[in-house]
């Protein structure tokens, strides 16, 4: 069934639109419409309906304010060479918040479902995908428990919400080498916990970390594992690669899935595309020692982050109670580079789309 569509009442016009578009920030502007989908057990998911951007109403006794029983999700769009609009692997995403929805005892949405809500959705307030350098339209897709219950178990009623936020550069100040603030006080997941899932709850618990991390003029976390506090996991919202060697002898190393961290599609994709450029990589434990240790001998040249929001950007600066050493003296190295072009080729459909991932939403006109 198609989606129910009310626009809003009172549209944006060309010009300021334009003018909201210079300059976007990152999630702080958002588009027109949203998408909702609701679900109730026993009857399954109700039609997908396009409605204007705006606030909702719920009960303070809905089961997501007290037992954090919600997951959610982000991917882009991009505003093509051609002028058309593609988005980056939405089924890759849809996929992922089942995962989550299954670990956090929630409904999956079919996938096809997810889909056609992101196509709607672009396809109708396509005006907002910015044309700048760096600038896209970023679609956060959320799923919350809904039914007034304050029993702990799962929640009989969920939303799925869809709304899209045009967007510039993920850190303020563009693209440049992060500094990065290794907790060794913090946790973000332990084995058989939520730490695969893209659960709300997760992001909560990081943020005391998080606040550490800017106290120490650093822009995000470093994640540590929760037994033995050595082994490197992943950053506040994106995975991490360390590329040992140089020139021809450059060979990438990036964490393992171990089921503490998140599977980004960015770190897949990534793999994919080291593999095509010739770039050997080890999926395998890396621990903060041998970061150090890599550092100061120089056998790790360069260090990056890489996920949906900032792409790829390099870690330029480590620091946490025990360490505060510097990479490339916080320069952009070449293979962050080289990777981070190639993938924002594809994304932009500036380069041949060899692996099927960009989704061509709205057709150049
Ligand atoms: C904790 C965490 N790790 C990694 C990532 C990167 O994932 P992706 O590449 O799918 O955006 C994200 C962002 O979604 C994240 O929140």
């Amino acid at each position: 069934m198609a989606p129910i569509v009310q626009t809003t009442a009172n549209p944006i016009d060309a010009a300021t639109r334009a003018t909201l578009l210079e300059n976007p920030g990152f999630g702080l502007l958002f588009g027109e419409h949203m998408v909702r989908i609701d679900y109730v057990a026993g009857e399954g998911w109700g039609p997908t309906t396009i409605v204007p951007y705006g606030p909702i109403s719920i009960p303070p006794t809905a089961a997501v304010f007290h037992y954090a029983q919600a997951a959610f999700e982000g991917l882009k769009a991009y505003r093509l060479a051609d002028g058309g609009v593609g988005v980056f692997r939405p089924f890759a995403n849809a996929r992922r918040m089942n995962s989550s929805a299954r670990r956090l005892a929630m409904p999956e949405l079919p996938e096809e479902r997810f889909v056609e809500a992101i196509d709607a959705l672009v396809t109708l307030d396509q005006g907002w995908v910015p044309n700048g350098d760096g600038q896209t339209l970023y679609l956060r897709p959320v799923m919350f428990a809904t039914e007034e219950v304050l029993q702990v178990r799962p929640s009989s009623r969920f939303s799925f919400f869809l709304i899209s936020s045009p967007s510039g550069s993920y850190f303020t100040g563009g693209v440049k080498p992060v500094a990065v603030w290794v907790s060794e006080e913090y946790s973000r997941a332990a084995p058989g916990g939520t730490g695969a899932a893209k659960a709300s709850g997760n992001y909560a618990a990081s943020l005391a970390a998080q606040l550490e991390a800017q106290e120490a003029g650093c822009d995000q976390v470093v994640w540590l594992d929760a037994i033995e506090r050595t082994t490197i996991e992943e950053m506040g919202g994106m995975n991490l690669f360390f590329v040992f060697g140089e020139g021809a002898d450059v060979r990438l190393v990036t964490p393992e899935l171990t089921g503490t961290l998140l599977p980004g599609i960015t770190r897949e994709s990534l793999l994919q595309l080291a593999a095509d450029l010739g770039y050997p990589v080890d999926v395998r434990r890396i621990t903060i020692d041998e970061w150090r240790a890599g550092n100061s001998d120089g056998t790790i040249s360069e260090v990056f982050a890489c996920g949906t929001a900032a792409v790829i950007t390099p870690v330029g600066h480590v620091k946490s109670r025990s360490d505060d050493f510097s990479i490339r003296g916080g320069a952009f190295g070449p293979v962050a580079a080289r990777l981070r072009e190639a993938l924002l080729a594809i994304q932009t459909g500036a380069a041949p789309d060899l692996h099927g991932w960009l989704r061509i939403v709205v057709s150049a006109s």
